[in-house]
């Protein structure tokens, strides 16, 4: 059987907009951690029951018997978990002896704070089994493409709080501090040739920009073909789609997804290019609240491609109609030698247009550097 094992960014360029072709929260491999980093910890599902059970009762102290009793387990087990909470930011006041309470809500991605956003969609069926937390993982997509292979069902999606060797497109790591952003990874498996991936990516792009506009819609970002958003000219969000296909049949897609969300900084090679929710509003964003709209927004493009006749080309005309960049805009393409040129739109499958000197020329590979 004719099996391809694709990495998008092989076939979709990228567009950067700094001189030196670099995409914001890029790092070379160099930088990279060993792989002894990087041995995934699914979260104990338990830490987010106990979080759930606090926010219910948030107005009183629940007794460390009580959290026992509640999630099948002892006081002093209780105790190890609450410090373990502890160590993770969560602020929760008490000891065995005189209960527990949260002194604030805890914004972290765990399966029980989001399941409740995630009722109808793909990612909700069943999320205690497929909604995979990680407080430290290597890279979420590495994780959701090994599962996908071993027959991770569509709807499964990998998020951590922190990733040592976040991937981005090309040769680059994605920046990837600890509970500060959203990384973000979901098993599609579309009923699609392998050729309508590029506009799932792009759809993908539409999901993490309605996502954003609902929460805040004073904030508009730019989408920068094929799969950059960008804030005041700098990058706060990266997709990186990876996809495992047959030649006529994809066998599954993930959808790897990361947002800078409350950074106050970056590091210094960074800072020229890369930007956050938290930077460009001025206030900070519930990482939670943002999580549950973007993987509401994924299911809904999602199954609009799937569902709608017609869907293909809305999707081609909305990315344009939300980049600044996708026509008029004069850049370079580092493909075949390289060239400059000003874009001129999509193309039908969702390639990038360029027109040269030399005549009309479409990106299908390198970077497109903004010029
Ligand atoms: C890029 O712009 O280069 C793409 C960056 C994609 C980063 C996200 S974070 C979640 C997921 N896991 C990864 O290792 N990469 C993607």
């Amino acid at each position: 059987m004719d099996l391809f094992f694709l990495s998008l960014s092989r076939i979709i360029p990228c567009i950067t907009n700094d001189a030196t072709g670099r995409s914001s929260n890029k790092r070379s491999r160099a930088d990279r951690p060993r792989l002894h980093d990087l041995a995934p910890q699914r979260t104990d599902l338990r830490l987010g029951r106990i979080v759930r059970l606090l926010m219910e009762n948030a107005t009183v102290v629940v007794s460390g018997t009580k959290i026992a009793d509640e999630i099948g387990t002892s006081r002093s087990e209780v105790w190890r978990l609450a410090q373990q909470l502890r160590t993770l930011g969560v602020e929760i006041a008490g000891h065995p002896a005189t209960g527990y309470q949260l002194k604030s809500v805890p914004d972290l991605l765990l399966p029980d704070m989001l399941a409740p956003g995630l009722k109808g969609t793909i990612f909700g069926a069943d999320v205690h089994r497929t909604y995979h937390h990680y407080y430290k993982i290597g890279s979420t997509n590495v994780e959701a493409m090994e599962s996908a292979s071993a027959g991770a069902p569509e709807g499964s999606v990998f998020v951590a709080e922190e990733q040592t060797a976040g991937r981005g497109r090309g040769a680059h790591q994605w920046e990837s501090a600890p509970s500060a952003g959203i990384y973000c990874s979901a098993v599609l498996r579309p009923a699609l040739p392998p050729s309508e991936a590029l506009v799932l990516s792009l759809a993908a792009g539409l999901a993490v920009h309605s996502a954003v506009e609902q929460i805040d819609s004073r904030v508009l970002p730019d989408l920068k073909w094929p799969n950059d958003l960008l804030l005041n000219g700098k990058k706060f969000c990266g997709i990186l789609t990876e996809m495992n296909a047959e030649a006529t049949r994809v066998r599954h897609i993930v959808v790897g997804i990361g947002i800078n969300v409350n950074q106050t900084t970056f590091p210094a090679e960074l800072q020229p290019i890369a930007t956050s929710l938290r930077l460009v509003s001025g206030t900070e964003w519930s990482r939670v609240e943002l999580c549950a709209a973007l993987l509401k927004s994924v299911d809904r493009e999602y199954r609009y491609m799937l569902e709608q006749p017609g869907a293909h080309e809305s999707i081609l005309r909305r990315f344009q109609e939300r980049s600044s960049t996708a026509r008029g805009r004069r850049v370079r393409v580092e493909e075949n030698g390289g060239f400059e040129g000003v874009t001129e739109g999509l193309d039908p499958r969702g390639f990038l247009q360029v027109r040269t000197a030399e005549g009309l020329r479409t990106v299908l590979s390198g970077t497109v550097i903004l010029k």
